[in-house]
C-alpha cells in the first residue's frame, strides 16, 4: 500500500487541527475563517487541506473538521481522517459546507453528519452545517439565490469553540 508523505506542518507547540476537504472552494473559506478566529483567540492552530495529506491527529487536543457535500455524499477522503482511532479522545467539532444548510441547516446536519458519527462511533462536542456554495449551473434559474454563504456564522461558531477550549 502507498504511504502517504506529509505535506502539513505539525509544529510540537500546536494544539489545535482545523483540517478540510473542498471541491469547490466553500469548506476552504470557511475552514480560514475558523483557523483565524481561533488564532485571534489566543489558540495555536494548524490547517490541512486534506486533499495533500491526511495528518497524523495524536499531537492534536481539539481537532475541527469540515467538508462539502455532493450527490448527497460527504466527500470521501475526509472520511479517513474520521477512521483514526485516536480520534476518540479528542475535543472534536465538525462543519459542512452544503446546499441544503441555506434555508435548513438542522435537517442537513441531520441528513449528513449525524450518520458518519454513528458510522465512526464519534462524541462531537458541536456539529454544524454552514451554507456552501451554489453551482454555477444552479445560479442561472432566476429563482436561486445566487450568494448563500455566511462566514459570520463560522466565525461565530469558532468564538464559542475558543471559550469552550479555554474554559
Ligand atoms: C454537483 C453538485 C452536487 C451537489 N449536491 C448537493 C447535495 O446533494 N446536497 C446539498 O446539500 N448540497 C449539494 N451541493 C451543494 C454543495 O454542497 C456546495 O456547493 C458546497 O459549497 C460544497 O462544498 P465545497 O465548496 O467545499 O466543495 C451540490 C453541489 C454540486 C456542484
Amino acid at each position: 500500500m502507498k504511504k502517504e508523505i506529509s505535506h502539513c506542518v505539525v509544529m510540537k507547540e500546536s494544539k489545535t487541527l482545523v483540517a478540510f476537504f473542498t471541491k469547490g472552494g466553500a469548506t476552504e473559506e470557511y475552514a480560514n475563517i475558523i483557523a483565524e478566529t481561533l488564532t485571534e483567540n489566543g489558540l495555536l492552530v494548524e490547517t490541512c487541506n486534506l486533499k495533500n495529506d491526511i495528518p497524523d491527529i495524536a499531537v492534536f487536543d481539539t481537532i475541527i473538521l469540515g467538508a462539502g457535500v455532493r450527490m448527497s455524499m460527504v466527500y470521501r477522503r475526509w472520511k479517513k481522517i474520521l477512521r483514526q482511532k485516536a480520534i476518540k479522545d479528542k475535543h472534536l467539532y465538525l462543519f459542512l459546507s452544503s446546499g441544503m444548510a441555506a434555508d435548513e441547516p438542522d435537517k442537513a446536519v441531520g441528513k449528513y453528519l449525524h450518520p458518519l458519527v454513528e458510522k465512526y462511533g464519534l462524541k462531537p462536542d458541536s456539529l454544524v452545517s454552514f451554507p456552501g456554495k451554489v453551482p454555477e449551473k444552479w445560479a442561472k434559474d432566476e429563482n436561486i439565490q445566487k450568494v448563500t454563504m455566511n462566514l459570520d456564522l463560522a466565525k461565530k461558531w469558532a468564538e464559542k469553540i475558543a471559550r469552550h477550549v479555554q474554559s
